[in-house]
C-alpha cells in the first residue's frame, strides 16, 4: 500500500520525512535503516542531525546500509558516496561508525562485494525502514530501467541520463564513474517499510509514472506500487501531476 504526503515547500517535506524516521527510531532503537544519496534527503539529513543535536533521537544503536556506491571511488573521493554520508550525517551524530555500511567501491571483485553486502543485510534482520530518492527515468538507488526487476545487490552500468544528471557533482562528465554497485530491487522491496521523498518540477512526472502508472521494470520505482508499506513524501511541485 502506498500512501502519498503532499508538504508545502522542500524544507516542510524534509521535516516530514525526518519525523518518519525519528519516530521509527525512537520506537526501534536497534532499527536496521537503508539511507539515499542525492539532492533531495539533505534537507533531511539536516532535520535528522538538528533532531540529534536537540536529544530528540539517537542513532547509537542504528545500523545503515546504504544503497548504492560508485565503482572505483574510495571512501575519500568527494564524489563517493561514503564521503557524502560522511559528511552531511554521519560525522554530525552518534552513529556508531562500525555500524554503517555502504558499498565497497574500490574492491576490485564485485562478485564478493556484491554478495557480501547482500549477506550482511541478511545477517543484520533485513532493513526495517528504507530511505529511497526518484531519479528522473525512475531509478531507485542505481537500478536503472530494464527488461527485469533485478533481484540483489549487483553492478549496472549507469544510463546516460543518469551520467548527465550526476555530472553536475563532477568536475567533467568524463570522471563520472560508467558503473556503480546497487542494492537490487528485491533487496529494496524485502525492506519491512520504505520512506520515499521527491521534491522539484522535474520529478513531477516521474512520480505520476511511478506511483499511478503501469507496474514495468522500465519505470523501476513502479514496483513500490507492490509493497504492502510504501509512504511518499512529496512538495508539492513533485506532486503537481498527481490526480
Ligand atoms: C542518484 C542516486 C539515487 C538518487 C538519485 C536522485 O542517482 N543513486 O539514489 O535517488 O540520484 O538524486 P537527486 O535526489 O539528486 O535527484
Amino acid at each position: 500500500m502506498v500512501e502519498i504526503i503532499v508538504a508545502p515547500s522542500y524544507d516542510a517535506m524534509s521535516r516530514v520525512a525526518a519525523d518518519v524516521m525519528t519516530t521509527f527510531i525512537n520506537e526501534k532503537p536497534h532499527a536496521v535503516i537503508g539511507l539515499a544519496t542525492g539532492t533531495t534527503p539533505l534537507g533531511m539529513y539536516q532535520q535528522l542531525i538538528s533532531d540529534y543535536t536537540n536529544k530528540l533521537v539517537s542513532f547509537k544503536d542504528v545500523r545503515s546500509y546504504n544503497l548504492d556506491e560508485y565503482c572505483g571511488l574510495a571512501p575519500d573521493h568527494k564524489q563517493s558516496y561514503r564521503y557524502f554520508m560522511q559528511q552531511n550525517l554521519f560525522d554530525h551524530i552518534d552513529i556508531d561508525p562500525r555500524n554503517t555500511f555502504v558499498p565497497d567501491g574500490v574492491n576490485e571483485n564485485a562478485d564478493a562485494v556484491c554478495d557480501s553486502y547482500e549477506q550482511n543485510i541478511i545477517d543484520a534482520g533485513g532493513i526495517d525502514l528504507q530511505l529511497l530518492g526518484l531519479g528522473h527515468n525512475g531509478h531507485i538507488g542505481f537500478n536503472e530501467p530494464d527488461d527485469v526487476f533485478s533481484p540483489y545487490t549487483h553492478v549496472v552500468n549507469l544510463s546516460d541520463s543518469t551520467i548527465d544528471a550526476n555530472s553536475r557533482l563532477f568536475a567533467a562528465r568524463s570522471e563520472v564513474p560508467k558503473r556503480a554497485y546497487t542494492m537490487g530491487i528485491g533487496t529494496i522491496m524485502r525492506a519491512r517499510e520504505i520512506l520515499v521523498i521527491a521534491s522539484g518540477p522535474g520529478k513531477a512526472s516521474i512520480v505520476r509514472d511511478a506511483f499511478f502508472g503501469p507496474i514495468t521494470p522500465r519505470v523501476p520505482a513502479s514496483v513500490l506500487q507492490l509493497h504492502q508499506n510504501v509512504t511518499v513524501v512529496l512538495d508539492e511541485e513533485a506532486a503537481s501531476l498527481c490526480e
